[in-house]
């Protein structure tokens, strides 16, 4: 006998990567030895101060008791700090900061105190699969919005004007993008933002990527106005290595930041006392931590690029982010077939866009995430293995 599940779980399927990685994980059980390019999971360490602050506040004596579910004030304080420094944003450390167990939960968290059945929702095609999933998981109706090429993977003003947008309660926008590695400039932001106004949409900013081999990090609560339609999410997981941490933020007017506390509340409690120190440390890091980490990609990404020519792939080489995004060639089918032929024949695993959604078909990506010998090693493979 099985209990039945619920309907709501019928709306999404197990995550990709997590069915891909049990696949991957079997192939290296038999002795396969696949390189993984397909992960977003940063391979260098923290800071090591960072490291250091977490090992004594660990010792602390009290530190493992429930905490704050909003966090100690000086992390508040120091995410403040940081949005002022780095994005000329200023943000009241109490009333408009909370810290997350990383942005995937607020992902969920705005999705549940935001929207209810018969409400719709804008995300990205291609875009981060979770955005559909909490959507989806909230009981709202999904809408997608395309993201293409030739439109520079940018969304089209036009195009979002057709939509019947009289149900639409929230927008998901991501940008530096992922996948497709293309930032937004300030006056598209600012075209977006009037347009959330106007037509009364809570448009959600989702920045993790904003520090990675990017000249000008941008958040969207720059733009003026922007807070009375705008809430961002950031991460520490990509910027500063601190993935597994799962320490993120939500920024935004306080009536927002009230709203998702008073779901969150109910779902979790306040970070681990010792991350939250690590945390506070990561923050104040100064522009040698971002240019240290941005050099060491760099020269990943000529592998990468090398890896991409010997596929024959196409990809523009003024984008930012952790990834690099590539156009198959024309035999080929799919991004999928293509990518399975890789793992087959090359014993290295890429990620076939069609993850991200229908126009990212014709597409693969390749995370910065692996040192330069093993992106050596795959470059090899792909040389001695693909037979285009
Ligand atoms: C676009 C995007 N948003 C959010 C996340 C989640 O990041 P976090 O580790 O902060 O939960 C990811 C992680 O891969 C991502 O790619």
């Amino acid at each position: 006998m099985i209990i039945n599940t619920s309907k709501r779980l019928g709306t999404v399927q197990e995550y990709y990567f997590s069915r891909k990685l049990r696949e991957i994980a079997q192939l290296n059980a038999t002795g396969a030895d696949i390189i993984n390019l397909g992960v977003g999971s940063p391979d260098l360490h923290p800071a090591d101060e960072v490291i250091a602050v977490l090992n004594t506040a660990s010792q602390a004596a009290l530190s493992a008791q429930y905490q704050s579910y909003k966090g100690v004030p000086e992390l508040r304080f120091a995410f403040a700090k940081w949005y002022r420094e780095r994005y000329q944003v200023d943000l009241n450390p109490d009333t408009e900061i909370l810290p997350l167990m990383g942005s995937k939960e607020g992902i969920m968290h705005l999705s549940m105190a935001f929207l209810e059945p018969g409400d719709e929702v804008l995300v990205p095609n291609p875009g981060y699969p979770t955005y559909k999933a909490a959507a989806r998981l909230a009981g709202a109706k999904v809408l997608e919005y395309p993201l293409s090429e030739n439109g520079d993977w940018l969304p089209d003003m036009d195009f979002l004007q057709m939509f019947s947008l009289r149900r639409v309660k929230m927008m998901w926008l991501n940008y530096p993008n992922m996948p497709t590695g293309v930032p937004m400039d300030l006056e598209r932001m600012k075209e977006l933002v009037a347009f959330a106004k106007k037509e009364k949409i809570l448009l959600c900013h989702d920045n993790p990527y904003s520090f990675i081999l990017n000249p000008n990090p941008a958040s969207i609560l720059s733009i003026a106005g922007a807070k009375d339609v705008a809430v961002e999410l950031n991460s520490l997981s990509k910027s500063h290595n601190m993935a597994g941490f799962r320490v993120g933020v939500l920024a935004g007017k306080q009536a927002y930041i009230d709203a998702v506390m008073r779901f969150k509340t109910n779902m979790d409690s306040g970070m681990y006392w010792p991350i939250q120190q690590a945390a506070i440390r990561a923050l104040e890091l100064g522009d040698d931590w971002y240019n240290d980490l941005n050099a060491l990609y760099k020269k990943r990404r000529e592998l990468v690029w090398a890896i991409f020519d010997r596929l024959d792939c196409t990809y523009a080489k003024n984008r930012v982010g952790m990834f690099v995004w590539a156009g198959i060639p024309d035999q080929y089918e799919s991004a999928e077939v293509y990518s399975d032929r890789i793992l087959k024949e090359s014993r290295v695993f890429i990620t076939p866009g069609s993850v991200f959604g229908s126009n990212g078909k014709r597409y693969l990506r390749i995370s910065l995430t692996t040192g330069m010998d093993r992106l050596q090693t795959a470059l090899e493979r792909i040389k001695n293995g693909v037979t285009l």
